[in-house]
């Protein structure tokens, strides 16, 4: 796993690991801090310890092709989890959220609470893109891009920071590297400071993911936005506990949900049909393609969550109970 400092990853990997081991198997669960070169010696270690298969989130999804080449001379089956790992033909199968229709639903998101379908506007949009070594960070951009890009053409939706976004492909331009919450709050706090001045207001940012949502709305609140008719409407993706908390105390629009439980469940699933040389059950056989081969990808379903909603889906389902949350 990339790194303990985000929620999700903690989950994902307690998860899955509490399944193998209920299932027999014998596992090391790492985490490598969101460094390349700490990921890349885990791998080496685990392989110098003849694992059979390894599952890897990767961090930069195009460092591990070198380790890789020696899992392969062993013949360790590769699960790329949730992050695609490209550029070498050593990844066996990839599980993962339909990661383009998170950004579909971020970007759907916002122009239905703006009333963008139904001709209201201009109205003004700051987006924002994951880390640029993230293979995800371009099928969230994309997603929320293809909605969004026909309300920007019409000036419906405008950037007033000017960040220069002629397409989906120079999603980059606004990427935020780790994914970090301090980093998106600085990049938040330059545009308001240099292109919202003399009462000009944000209305909508499109946040990839909850931890540069924190940032953002950190940076919004002590640039004295408050909560209430001059908030914003701020996307974000995971649930995490913090920003579901936010979402409940209106700082917040809305969350995509991944169950990681569910993404779990389907890897710990692969593993049991390789061990047993079963065909491996896979859903998408077209879009992963990592730059040398497509990957055979598994493909779990993302759902939007807002304040009405976060107690028939989070709590409901058991991925939180209601005292954590304060309900
Ligand atoms: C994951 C997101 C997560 C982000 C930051 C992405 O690859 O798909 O769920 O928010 O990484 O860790």
């Amino acid at each position: 796993m990339p790194t303990k400092s985000l929620e999700r990853w903690n989950n994902d990997g307690a998860h899955l690991e509490d399944l193998l081991k209920k299932a027999g198997y014998t596992t090391t669960l790492q985490y490598a801090d969101n460094k390349v070169d700490q990921q890349i010696t885990q791998l080496q270690n685990m392989i110098n310890q003849n694992a059979q298969i390894l599952v890897v989130a990767s961090i930069d999804g195009t460092a591990l092709g070198p380790v890789l080449d020696k899992a392969a001379q062993q013949k360790i089956k590769v699960i790329a989890y949730d992050r695609l790992i490209n550029a070498t033909p050593n990844v066996d199968y990839y599980a993962t959220f339909d990661n383009y229709q998170v950004g579909k639903l971020q970007g759907e998101y916002i122009v239905k609470q703006l009333g963008l379908d139904a001709g209201k506007g201009p109205f003004n949009l700051e987006p924002f893109a994951g880390s640029s070594d993230d293979n995800n960070a371009k099928f969230f951009f994309a997603g929320a891009w293809d909605v969004l890009k026909p309300y920007l053409d019409s000036k419906k939706l405008v950037i007033p920071s000017g960040k220069k976004l002629a397409s989906d492909a120079d999603w980059k331009n606004v990427s935020i590297d780790g994914w970090s919450s301090q980093k998106s709050q600085a990049e938040m706090d330059n545009r308001l400071n240099s292109f919202y001045t003399g009462g000009k207001k944000v209305d909508a940012v499109l946040s990839p993911n909850d931890s540069l949502a924190l940032g953002i709305e950190q940076s919004l609140e002590s640039k004295g936005y408050r909560t209430g008719a001059g908030w914003p409407i701020i996307t974000g993706q995971d649930a995490d506990l913090a920003n579901t908390k936010n979402i409940l105390a209106g700082k917040q629009s809305m969350t995509v949900w991944k169950d990681t439980r569910a993404l779990g469940d389907q890897v710990a699933k692969m593993i049991d049909q390789i061990v047993k040389d079963q065909p491996v059950e896979t859903n998408d056989t077209k879009t992963y393609d990592n730059g040398v081969k497509v990957v055979p990808a598994y493909l779990l379903p993302p759902v939007v969550v807002t304040k009405d909603d976060v107690k028939s889906k989070l709590v409901d389902s058991g991925f939180y109970t209601a005292s954590k949350l304060g309900l």
